[in-house]
């Protein structure tokens, strides 16, 4: 007897009943609440949002910032966008070329909404954070993937000619994550360009998910599309001020596009959100002309973590770990034979370590664990404790 959710279920159109959950959701739900349990599987940092922020927020709300505003954000904080962009790429985009958004999700979202028609198809290196395929999901695309190659001597790898071949006549977007969740890979320069090259040539979109570009490692660089495309090319830059200022639950983020689309962006942004609150916009206004500082602090703590839990997990039995060049996750490979599920729940049954199975970023994943290294050296040396209590060394 189909119960009554099954039958308004079925009325849902099937790419929205079809939707994925979240595979690090069902591991974490099984400890979240568990103080004991080492949370390495979400992908934030452990430090509390800077107070400078905070107080910013905080001020703007005392000075009565708590009505509604320019749906695509407000002038100040475009500014301080385009002027932080200078800084750090030295690209001009003017505040007319970004729109604010809530977080980077919400910017994919747009970014799709502002592209995709139904049946068009996305291209999307895999395994990728898995909310980027569902956002294509949602709006009626097809996300097809492209597995990176995983080097016999550890690390992954995506020449671009995959990528290319991946390319069909239904293909309407090209998504770029680098530095990339999870992988840590960092698109070449020399493949930026050639990737522009072909997009242009065919008429297809670049989105760029560029959350992590503060986060290299080992004199790595990540640049950004927007110090190589026009400012007519088909690009969108999604970004966050999740990651550099430890703002995950703030929901802020931007999304830069072409020339000429603030009206598209403006409007999108009022039917998705009315915009992000007003007093956080007022916050990441100073996050972004002040928060460099935090970043750096954030990178080398990073740093520091990402080798001791190298150097700890690469003693151990069965396991594979490359150094990412980018991000702050390790895609740690398991030889045991196990899958990932069901590792990341022993895991957490046996030692109370939370990982991310491999397989929520796609099937691409299977074999491997994620672990988020943006947290202390005493984390990091208690993982490793926990971790070679469970593998063993090798
Ligand atoms: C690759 C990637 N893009 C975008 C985001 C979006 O972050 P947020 O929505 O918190 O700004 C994340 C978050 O984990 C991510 O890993």
């Amino acid at each position: 007897m189909p119960t009554a959710v099954d039958r308004v279920g079925r009325s849902l159109p099937p790419r929205i009943r079809d939707l994925a959950s979240s595979q690090i959701g069902l591991v974490a739900d099984l400890g979240r609440d568990d103080p004991d349990v080492v949370k390495l599987w979400i992908g934030e940092g452990d430090l509390p949002t800077p107070p400078f922020i905070v107080d910013a927020a905080t001020a703007a709300m005392k000075a009565g910032h708590t009505r509604y505003t320019y749906s695509v954000g407000l002038p100040a904080l475009r500014r301080s966008l385009s002027v932080y962009h200078h800084r750090h790429w030295g690209v001009n985009l003017p505040p007319e070329r970004f729109a604010v958004t809530s977080g980077g999700m919400n910017a994919i979202m747009q970014a799709c909404q502002a592209i995709l028609e139904p049946g068009d198809e996305v291209v999307i290196p895999s395994p990728a954070w898995g909310n980027v395929r569902e956002a294509v999901r949602v709006v009626g695309g097809v996300p097809v993937s492209v597995p990176y190659r995983w080097r016999p001597d550890g690390g992954f790898e995506l020449p671009l000619a995959d990528i290319v071949a991946a390319i069909t006549d239904r293909t309407r977007i090209v998504m770029i994550n680098s530095p990339a969740n999870p992988t840590g890979w960092i698109m070449p320069l020399a493949d930026m360009r050639g990737l522009r090259e072909v997009t242009e040539a065919r008429g297809i979109w670049i989105l760029a998910d560029e959350v992590y570009n503060h986060f290299v490692y080992d004199g790595a660089v990540a640049h950004s599309f927007l110090e190589i495309c026009s400012d007519q090319d088909r690009l969108l830059v999604c970004n966050t001020m999740s990651k550099n200022w430890a703002m995950t639950g703030w929901r802020a983020g931007w999304v830069a596009f072409p020339q000429g689309l603030s009206s598209v962006f403006a409007r999108l942004g009022e039917y998705n959100t009315t915009s992000i609150p007003t007093f956080i916009q007022h916050a990441a206004s100073a996050a972004l002309d002040g928060g460099d500082p935090f970043i750096e602090a954030m990178v080398e703590r990073c740093k520091v973590s990402r080798a001791i839990l190298i150097d700890g997990m690469s003693r151990l039995a069965n396991v594979s770990v490359s150094a990412p060049q980018g991000s702050f996750y390790l895609l740690v490979r398991i030889e045991t034979g196990e899958g990932s599920l069901d590792l990341a729940k022993r895991l957490l049954s046996g030692v109370k370590l939370g990982v991310a199975p491999g397989t929520a970023f796609g099937p691409e994943g299977e074999g491997f664990i994620r672990i988020c290294f943006a947290i202390s050296a005493e984390l990091a040396h208690d993982a490793v404790r926990r971790f070679t209590a469970f593998f063993g060394k090798a």
